[in-house]
């Protein structure tokens, strides 16, 4: 029986991610950075079996994102009956496109000849610009049922299983109709001093999903409340005007670019379309971690300070003379302390689901009982 140590490998450290451009030689790696999960793909002991001094490096074109995985090892284990090494290809071809396992020659002089590298922008609309640490970045959205949108999302989501704990790759095969509900968000650095004339100016820096969901809105006589549902309603009204809310599905910024204000900039240009839009009626988020809410939460309180709502917000401390605004919470019922319609109302005008404006309405609360 082999030794499991010695033919063993951490899948973590095993892969290095990396983001290049074309540069005159050879390719110009702009970041690399290990996953920080790898159980979706290798299983929950985030092991690859059968390798000595194993390397898996997944490098991607920095501006297209086209993939290459190239496998290094010192020995692979032989097989014993049932005992072979983990089939590595064939565990990752279901998580990336066919040609990510093209030879590494092959990927190089593809990036190196790409004429068309110089002249790439990134798909859909651009939102925003914006500069960070003197670097211009710029956020462009564009919808899933785009070949281009698809195309980077096929290639980039890996990083969802990667990065986003319980995260899962969109079904880009699905029906034309659920594709049209979605819409990508890509935050792309715009390079200056380019290294050679294929050099595309675009790196990427992180992306965001969001879907719509129609929203049932009861009628005056039905008793039902207002509820989400997935499935497009008869023709011939078409989806995309009906009142619908917004949800924030997979949100990704790039480890090297992490703590620099672009998951700020993102989700603020997010929301602002979403705030803009005739048609959506409350943002909403699917699943969102600590690390996301931290940023929500900072998002949502500027936002409703710097739009004046939060100064419409005071606590009532005339309806029981015994009340001072250190016992709020403990004696009287919170709907009693505070203007509830008043509330809904600049809840409403915000688009911000009620218990995210619940949170943020406490922060602000606790600020003026502190
Ligand atoms: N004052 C205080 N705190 C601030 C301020 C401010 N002015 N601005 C932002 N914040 C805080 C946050 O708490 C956080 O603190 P930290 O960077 O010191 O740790 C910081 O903002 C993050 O702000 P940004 O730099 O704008 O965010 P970043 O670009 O690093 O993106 C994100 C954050 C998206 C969570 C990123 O770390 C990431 O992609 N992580 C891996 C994937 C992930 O967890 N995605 C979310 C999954 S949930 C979902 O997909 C719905």
């Amino acid at each position: 029986m082999a030794d499991q140590e010695e033919w063993s490998s951490n899948a973590n450290e095993a892969l290095e991610i990396s983001f290049v451009q074309a540069a005159p030689g050879s390719l110009k790696t702009l970041s690399s950075f290990h996953p920080q999960f790898t159980y979706p793909i290798f299983g929950d002991e985030e092991r690859i079996f059968g390798y000595q001094s194993l390397k898996l490096n997944l490098r991607f074109a920095a501006h297209d994102l086209r993939p290459n995985l190239e496998v290094l090892y010192d020995k692979k284990f032989k097989a014993v009956g049932d005992t072979k090494a983990t089939d590595i290809e064939e565990t990752l071809k279901e998580w990336v496109p066919e040609y990510t396992f093209e030879k590494l020659g092959a990927f190089t002089s593809h990036i190196q000849n790409d004429t068309s590298a110089s002249s790439f922008k990134p798909p859909g609309e651009l939102l925003e610009t914006y500069q960070s640490k003197g670097r211009n970045f710029e956020i462009w959205s564009g919808e899933l049922t785009d070949p281009t949108v698809q195309r980077l999302v096929e290639r980039i989501q890996i990083m969802i299983s990667f990065f986003i704990e319980g995260g899962t790759p969109l079904l880009l095969d699905d029906q034309d109709w659920t594709l049209a509900r979605w819409r990508v968000y890509f935050v792309y650095e715009k390079l200056s001093n380019l290294p050679s004339p294929n050099t595309s100016p675009y790196s990427i820096v992180g992306y965001s999903t969001s879907y719509r969901f129609v929203t049932y809105v009861p009628t005056a006589s039905s008793k039902s409340s207002t509820q989400d549902f997935t499935l497009p309603p008869p023709t011939p009204i078409s989806p995309a005007s009906l009142p619908s809310r917004a949800r924030i599905s997979q949100f990704l910024i790039l480890p090297s670019h992490h703590s620099h204000g672009h998951g700020t900039h993102l989700y603020n240009a997010m929301v602002k379309t979403f705030r803009a839009s005739h048609t959506c009626t409350e943002i909403t988020v699917e699943d969102p971690n600590e690390a996301f809410d931290d940023l929500r939460d900072y998002c949502d309180y500027k936002h409703l300070l710097d739009n004046g709502t939060l100064a419409r917000i005071f606590l009532r401390t005339d309806i029981d003379p015994k009340l001072s605004a250190r016992k709020i919470g403990v004696r009287v019922p919170t709907s009693k302390l505070l203007d509830m319609p008043l509330l809904e109302t600049l809840r409403k005008k915000n688009k911000i689901a009620p218990r995210q404006f619940a949170r943020v309405v406490e922060l602000y609360l606790l600020t003026k009982i502190a």
